[in-house]
């Protein structure tokens, strides 16, 4: 049985991308696999000195989690600044931890880009925070985006030499892990490309029927397919896409002979594509608002699952002091 862990941001809610690409497949793996996720509540104070409201985001966050399907009584779902433990193996890490290599990562050169007012010492140490979270539980397994394999190459690489330095086979290493076939790529309403935050072309687990339908009627298409078999444009692809996701396949079917006999409406396939959307994620969305509202579950959940994580944490921590030196008199 594999050990798998992901850190997941605090700030940002979850779009139909998130949800049919990763969070349906940590769904599934957490019966699988030992399964750690935690919401990485420190690593957002290296962009966000003064969170505006740290707490609110930490609550978003794990009830839309646990509403899309993470068990609590399966996976490990913790908060990072529950741990402190992992500050710890943190400050440990540090010392192994070289400045030129740290200033060459990517992530940290386009922070000095994007933020030059505040490059602060967290950014830098960044890859070893995330270090610290992966290999605190002697993870093998990262599911990671492209944006984050640098980061988990030096997780490996800090994981490696702490082996080396103080001659010990102690910490796996861990490996990136892509979904593969099972990562579903979400595309977006604006015709191009997939669904993301940062692009503004998503529809939210959490976005209630009046946003649904105006953002769906406002996705791109295109002027209609102008004769029999002609070729489909991107933005039409996805719609259609979308609709295999969230509606019946006869829905499909319907509007695929439509397209094929060049009389469709974009209109009628929008206002289906919209309802289908509602219909699927109603139930989610009525969920996250049950969760978010309990708070002795969320305390539940949020305690049962720091006392699961600093059991492996504090086991870590022990021995690594051990291995460098720290004894007890
Ligand atoms: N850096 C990751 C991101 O921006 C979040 C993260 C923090 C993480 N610690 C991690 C991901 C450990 C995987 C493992 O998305």
């Amino acid at each position: 049985m594999d050990t798998v862990l992901s850190g997941i941001r605090s700030t940002g809610n979850l779009h139909l991308g998130n949800y049919f690409g990763a969070v349906r497949n940590f769904v599934k793996m957490q019966h699988e696999n030992r399964c750690y996720f935690f919401v990485a509540d420190y690593h957002s104070l290296t962009t966000h000195p003064h969170p505006d409201d740290i707490h609110e985001n930490i609550r978003v966050v794990i009830s839309e989690y646990l509403a899309a399907g993470l068990d609590p009584e399966v996976a490990t779902i913790y908060v990072q600044s529950d741990v402190p433990e992992i500050p710890e193996l943190y400050l440990l890490l540090n010392m192994n931890a070289y400045v030129g290599e740290l200033e060459r990562t990517t992530t940290f050169k386009e922070k000095i880009r994007s933020q030059p007012e505040n490059i602060n010492a967290g950014l830098l140490t960044y890859p070893v925070l995330m270090c610290a979270d992966i290999i605190i539980h002697n993870a093998d397994k990262v599911p990671v985006g492209k944006d984050q394999e640098q980061n988990l190459e030096m997780a490996r690489r800090f994981a490696r030499r702490f082996n080396h330095i103080y001659g010990v086979e102690y910490f796996t290493l861990p490996e990136p892990y892509n979904f593969g076939h099972d990562l579903v790529k979400v595309p977006g309403l604006d015709g191009t490309g997939k669904m993301g935050k940062s692009e503004g072309n998503g529809i939210y687990l959490a976005d209630d029927p009046k946003v649904i339908r105006k953002k769906v009627m406002r996705a791109v298409t295109d002027a209609g397919p102008q004769q029999p078999g002609s070729p489909m444009s991107e933005p039409v692809a996805n719609l259609f896409y979308l609709l295999e996701l969230l509606s019946t396949p006869d829905t499909v079917e319907h509007f695929r002979s439509q397209y094929n006999d060049c009389s469709i409406r974009y209109g009628d396939l929008k206002k289906q594509l919209a309802e289908d959307t509602i219909k699927y994620t109603t139930p989610i969305r009525e969920r996250i608002s049950e969760i978010y509202h309990d708070d002795d579950y969320l305390r539940k959940v949020v305690k049962m699952g720091a006392e699961k994580a600093r059991e492996s944490a504090s086991k870590t921590l022990r021995d690594v002091r051990e291995i460098i030196g720290y004894r007890p008199f």
